[in-house]
């Protein structure tokens, strides 16, 4: 790679040692998918969950002792356990203490501290064009897709560097080349609601794999909670990390701008009907009994819009004894949603909102250590995750109005 006399310095060591150490994990990085250049990244978006694993945490600690502090904008994901009634949901102290000393250490290094999976709803809102080095696959797709700022799948150690170093190796979705779409959805289902947006992300993700697929059908009117199911499910079901929707998305004003230099010979056309729209529900709903015991909202983290849905669908109701409903969210939308009074309205219901954590990361059995099995959600992304690995609940997908008739009867219908 080419490098600057500033970037060499960083690796030679002159700005310390996390600089250094980074800077080896970006040249590293660079070379495996021949980068010929280092790029200044606007922003980073950490992992912070313990997800991380021990190596990560380590790592972070030993950043943080040797004084390393982040030179561009950083903020982090959501964490495992939730911070202001951990004790009250029953997660355990260790958990705890692991979880905020990630925390603590990254703060150490000047975090921003959102922890959300939508930075882009609490002010941290890249421009077209700008690269990036974010981790969060539902906010990079949404990152490169929706706000056309560019960057790749960071992982936790390479968003680490970034932060540290302010670069990133240029290949990938950092290249004008790789930023054209490679395959046709072809949308001719009537799509209602963000749950039809996460079953249609959910199907565009199964044939595009890591392509970039094209998205063409969908009205200009789409909503911005809509494109983030839709992204999410997208990077659930398959690892895409851009797509395009013609006539909305800012890199597709129309389709042959989202395709650049190829010919449609060089792509292949799927159609989603509304055939393939009720079998891709199908496919998410995969509970065998009607009973619900947990309902949650919220993956991606809920915007505002969607809480005060949540709360008029809730007024004057009471949740059925035995089911809970979470709704999961970053502090700052919740303190939206407290000055704005939709809260009084969830919690009389029975119901609460969750910060800064994330059902799907949340500790290995604590979902059935609390007794739950079968759960609802509207999130295509979450039906995907809590079906499998560490939780294993039986899942029913659908509307909010359909989740919250089933947290107030106990019922799916
Ligand atoms: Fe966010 Fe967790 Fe869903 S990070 S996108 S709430 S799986």
């Amino acid at each position: 790679m080419r490098l600057t006399r500033e970037e060499k310095e960083m690796l030679e060591g002159k700005y310390g040692y996390p600089v250094q150490k980074s800077m080896e994990i970006l040249v590293g990085l660079g070379e495996c998918y021949d980068a010929e250049r280092m790029i200044p990244v606007a922003s980073a978006h950490l992992l912070d969950s313990l997800s991380i694993g021990k190596a990560g945490a380590l790592f972070n600690e030993e950043m943080a002792d040797k004084g390393g502090k982040f030179v561009t904008f950083t903020d982090a994901n959501p964490l495992s356990i939730e911070p202001y009634s951990w004790e009250d949901l029953g997660f355990s102290e260790g958990s705890v203490r692991e979880q905020m000393a990630i925390i603590h250490n990254y703060t150490r290094m000047g975090l921003f501290l959102s922890n959300t999976c939508t930075p882009y709803l609490v002010g941290h809102y890249p421009r077209p064009g700008e690269h990036i080095a974010w981790s969060e696959s539902s906010a990079v797709i949404f990152a490169n897709s929706v706000l056309g700022a560019r960057t790749n799948r960071e992982g936790g150690f390479s968003s680490l560097a970034a932060a540290l170093t302010g670069r990133v190796p240029e290949y990938g979705y950092h290249l004008d080349r790789n930023r054209y779409g490679d395959l046709e959805i072809l949308v001719t289902a009537n799509l209602k609601d963000i749950h039809d947006y996460g079953a249609l992300g959910y199907f565009t993700g199964k044939v595009a794999k890591d392509k970039v697929p094209v998205l063409i059908g969908i009205p200009p009117s789409v909503s911005q909670d809509e494109l983030k199911h839709l992204g999410a499910a997208e990077a659930a079901s398959g690892s895409v990390a851009l797509y395009h929707v013609v006539g909305v998305t800012p890199e597709a004003p129309t389709r042959e701008a989202a395709f650049g230099p190829k010919k449609a010979r060089d792509w292949e056309t799927f159609e989603l009907g509304e055939k393939e729209l009720r079998e891709t529900k199908e496919l998410l709903s995969k509970a065998t009994t009607r009973e619900t015991d947990l309902v949650v909202f919220g993956c991606p983290h809920a915007s505002i819009g969607e809480i005060k849905e949540i709360a008029q669908l809730l007024l004057g109701k009471k949740l059925n004894s035995g089911v809970e409903l979470w709704i999961s969210t970053s502090w700052i939308v919740k303190s939206y949603a407290e000055k704005m009074g939709h809260m009084d309205i969830i919690e009389a219901a029975g119901a609460r909102i969750l910060c800064e954590t994330c059902p799907s990361a949340m500790p290995w059995g604590f979902l059935k250590g609390r007794g739950h099995k079968v759960a609802a959600t509207n999130s295509a992304k979450l039906a995907f995750y809590l079906t499998g690995g560490q939780h294993d609940l039986s899942m029913h997908y659908g509307s909010t109005e359909r989740c919250v008739e089933a947290a107030t009867s106990g019922v799916w219908k």
